[in-house]
This record gives C-alpha cells, structure tokens and sequence, in this order.
C-alpha cells in the first residue's frame, strides 16, 4: 500500500501552472497552491480577470514558486501563453467555471488561462465548481465530456453548500483531493507510451431481418473510457465498437455489427497489440439464419433458431503472446466474483473485471461501475463504485505494471 506522501511524490520537481478562474470558490485554490508547492511542485499560478474578484493575485504570488500572471499582454514576457503551456508538466484548472469549461471545449482562446490550455501539450486537470443547475446544464455536460473524450481529467464536484446559501451537487472537490489527483495525473502521464492497445466497445447486434435485431443495454461508455484513457497515457489504441462515442484523437475506431465482425477486427488488431482489452458485450447466440426482407406479422410467430457466435476472448486467450496482456469483462447479474473467477481460468486471461449490471449505478449505460478485479496470480481488488473513467485507469495500470518487468528482462 502507498502511504499519501507516497501518493504525492509524483509532483516533487514537477512544473504546474495552476489557473484560477471566477467562482467563489477561488480560495481555496489559495490551499491547493499551497498543497502542491508542499509536495515539490514548483507551481506557476495564473488567474483570470474573474478570479480576482474573488481572490487576490498577491496571495498567490506569495504562496507559489513564482510570481501570479493574470494578463496576456501586461507581463514582461511577449508570449506568457506559450512558455507557460510549453515548459508545464501539468496544467490544474481550480476551480474550473462553466466558462472556462466551455471556452476548452470549444477552443476559444481570449485570457491567459484559455490559451495557455491551448498552447500545451502537457496533461490538464479541470476541477469545476459552480451551481447545481449549471454543473447539470446539458451544455457542461457536453463540454465536460468532449474534454474527457480529448484526454482532459476531470475531478468531479462534490454536493455540498453552495454559494448563496444553496445545497447541491457542484462545490469544489477539497483541495486534497484535487492535488491527489493531480499527482496520480503526473505519475501516469505518459506511462503506456509505445504500447498497442485493443479494446472493444459496446453490445453486437445480430440480425433477425434487415430491420431487427438481437442486442444488448451495453453502452461502450466502459470501452471508450479505457480507450481514450490509454491514449492519453500515450498508447496507440484501436478501439472495434459497435457505438459512436467521443474518441481521443490518438483512437483509431473500427466500427463493425456483428459478433462476426468484430471477432475479424480484433483477431487481426491483436496480432501487433501488447493489451487487448474486452470490454464489448457480445452475443453468445445469433440467428443461424438472418431472413433477407422484413419478416412480416401476418405470417405469424417466426420461429428463430439460434446459433453461437464465436468467443473472442476465448480466441484471445488460445493465441495469446507470453508478452500479451487480456482482460476480459463479466457482465453479471449475480455471484459476480464466483462468475468472474470461473471465466478468468476459463479464458485464459490475466485479468478479469467482474461488474454488477443489476443495480442502478454500475453496469450498462451509466457512467459509474462498481467492480471486482481478479487476476490470474489469484489477487483481488474491489475499488467500489468509482466513475468508469477512474476504473479505466485502474485497469491500464494493470497493463502497464504487467509490463515493466518485461522490459527489465531486456534492459
Ligand atoms: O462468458 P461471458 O460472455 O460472460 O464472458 C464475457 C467476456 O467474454 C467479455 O470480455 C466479452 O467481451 C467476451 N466475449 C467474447 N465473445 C463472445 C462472448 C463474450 O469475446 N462471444
């Protein structure tokens, strides 16, 4: 286990500019400035026109590393922008208002914070904070999944007191928490660089006639939050989806259907790949025969007879590489670690993700999951109900740490 100093030794010697923008909650980014240059940062504070109503810049020039820049034209330097966002090994937005939220998403650059997110390529970390009516506008949540989709972090909210005296979701997560997160961002920047990665995305669909289907509630927010995590660590993913989903530009998407199509696309994707991540809901059955024109209700009951689609993960697992990691999911309704266990040794795979589909806020079409992790060395990890985003991210370590002894053997 890691002790917390542990947890934050990732930012010791690391440049983050911390951009404060307008919420009244902009002091107690004053704590998470604080915070960070306790644990090594040096820490490049900037804030916008907004925030300084709220919190002086004075303040944070006296807590940070160096002085706070609030203007894209009044400092000595030409280009702040560029050199902050260039020289950055992490850019933490506290708080982040539906403003700058939307401005990111949208690539609007007219104050030093938006274009200093603009001119970096180093990993960014957004905190929001506003009112419940605007932190569920759909708009937020449109802009905030557009940024997650392009890599951005994001540390959700807590409910809480609001401003003016109002209870709800939206207060600023707790400065500890944002300067956790920011140190598990830095620690696994860049961590996967170099690796293949295949991860299959959402519930096949076989057909009955040209117009039906049989299906399942799979979503692929699971497999689309692996893939686009692991680009963002700087893997090469190719993701075989039955959905359309925001992808990272670093995603190569190969849409298909069927349970057919996708066993073609992933058997060949997984010849080069390092980690091959099964995270789509196929079929076991499908219509042996698939009936040419729509089968009409005036000719009575159809009889369908089914036929088994092929594993894939069981394929995976028979023409797996030693230097190749699985994992596999377990969409279960009941016993789900018995039913995980079972497959993980059935399937030949390192790791299985055994998750609840039954209860509302894990499983298909939601944006949490609550799961438990086995792997073939007999280990056990149940994080709780976590975002699929933060479950993504605990399964590429997986992959990452299955890999690092390997490279040690040829170091
Ligand atoms: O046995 P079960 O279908 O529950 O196993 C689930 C795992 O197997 C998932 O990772 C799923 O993607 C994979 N699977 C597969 N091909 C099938 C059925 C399931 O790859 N035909």
């Amino acid at each position: 286990m890691s002790t917390p100093d542990d947890t934050l030794a990732a930012l010791r010697g690391r440049r983050v500019v911390l951009c404060v923008t307008g919420g009244i909650s902009a002091y107690k980014a004053v704590e998470v400035c604080r915070r960070l240059v306790d644990a090594g940062a040096h820490v490049a504070p900037v804030l916008t026109d907004d925030a300084q109503r709220f919190v002086g810049a004075v303040t944070f020039s006296a807590l940070a590393s160096e002085p706070a820049r609030t203007s894209l034209f009044d400092a000595a330097e030409p280009i702040p922008h560029t050199r902050l966002g260039q020289q950055a090994d992490l850019i933490v937005v506290a708080p982040a208002t539906a403003k700058v939220i939307g401005k990111y998403a949208h690539g609007i650059s007219d104050d030093l914070v938006s274009a200093t997110l603009l001119a970096t390529r180093a990993p960014v970390l957004v905190a929001p904070a506003m009112h419940t009516e605007m932190w569920e506008h759909p708009a937020v949540v449109d802009n905030l999944a557009t940024l997650r989709a392009r890599g951005v972090h994001v540390i959700d909210p807590e409910e809480g007191r609001l401003a003016g005296g109002d209870i709800g979701a939206g207060r600023l997560a707790a400065p500890e928490r944002i300067v956790e997160a920011a140190a598990r961002v830095v620690a696994r920047d860049g961590d996967l660089t170099g690796l293949r990665v295949v991860v299959t995305a959402g519930g096949t669909r076989e057909p009955i006639d040209p117009v039906r289907y049989i299906g399942n509630r799979s979503s692929g927010k699971m497999g689309f939050a692996i893939a686009n995590a692991a680009a963002a660590r700087g893997a090469d993913v190719v993701v075989v989806a039955t959905v359309r989903r925001p992808a990272h530009p670093r995603v190569r998407v190969e849409p298909v259907d069927t349970a057919e199509q996708m066993a073609a696309a992933t058997l060949a994707a997984a010849a080069t790949a390092d980690a091959v991540v099964m995270a789509a809901a196929v079929a076991d059955f499908r219509p042996k025969a698939a009936a040419d024109t729509k089968i009409k209700k005036a000719d009575g009951v159809p009889e369908i007879v089914l036929e088994p689609t092929p594993d894939i993960l069981a394929l995976l697992g028979e023409r797996k590489r030693a230097d190749q990691y699985l994992v596999g999911f377990a969409a279960e309704t009941d016993d789900v670690r018995a039913n995980a266990a079972s497959k993980l040794s059935a399937k030949r795979v390192d790791l299985m993700v055994g998750n609840d589909v039954r209860s509302g806020d894990s499983g298909f079409e939601v944006d949490t999951n609550r799961a438990v992790l086995l792997d073939a060395h007999g280990g056990v990890d149940e994080p709780g109900l976590v975002t699929k985003v933060a479950l993504a991210d605990l399964i590429l370590d997986r992959v990452r740490d299955a890999r690092r002894p390997h490279e040690g053997a040829h170091a």
